[in-house]
């Protein structure tokens, strides 16, 4: 197992769009092994592929307080969405930032397991938001391109001024 680099934003690479698993194979496995490691090393609830600049369409997330219940989802596709919740959210590619940002409060989401069989399961509340967010990243989106332009542009200045002080 490794950990891996996360990538921090604003970095291009955060805008590739992932392609498909065609197949779970073992350097599949292999690779969520090492995303499960980063993911809760970081300490973080969620990551997707892109973010270690994997751009295939795998997201891990894990919402539970004992940190004990990883979900993977290979292909992920929601199927069906309602409601709306806005909820506070952060990102391991966006250290320190919290803002909220409006979502779907249910969803039902259909994917891959580990060993390549597909299921689907309904989520709600901050599972459905993590799900969400994770899967945007997929789509190359980072969760602050929902904010005004305004605060998108404060956001890389606090970011900018920070790499700085820590040079
Ligand atoms: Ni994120």
């Amino acid at each position: 197992m490794a950990i891996l680099k996360i990538l921090q934003y604003p970095d291009d690479r955060l805008h590739k769009v992932a392609t498909s698993v065609k197949q779970v194979t073992d350097s599949s496995r292999k690779l969520i092994k090492d995303m499960a490691e980063t993911m809760y090393a970081a300490p973080g609830i969620g990551l997707a592929a892109t973010q270690v600049d994997q751009h295939l369409r795998i997201i891990i997330v894990d919402t539970s307080e004992e940190n004990n219940n990883l979900m993977v989802f290979i292909n992920p596709e929601i199927i069906s969405f309602s409601g709306e919740s806005d909820c506070e959210e952060g990102c391991l590619s966006v250290p320190g930032i919290y803002e909220k940002v409006r979502r779907a409060e249910r969803i039902t989401v259909k994917a891959l397991n580990l060993k390549g069989d597909p299921f689907s399961m309904d989520a709600e509340g901050l599972l459905a938001v993590c799900i969400q967010h994770e899967m945007d990243h997929l789509l190359g989106k980072v969760f602050v391109e929902y904010l005004s332009p305004l605060k998108q542009t404060r956001i890389r200045a606090k970011i900018k001024k920070r790499v700085r002080e820590t040079m």
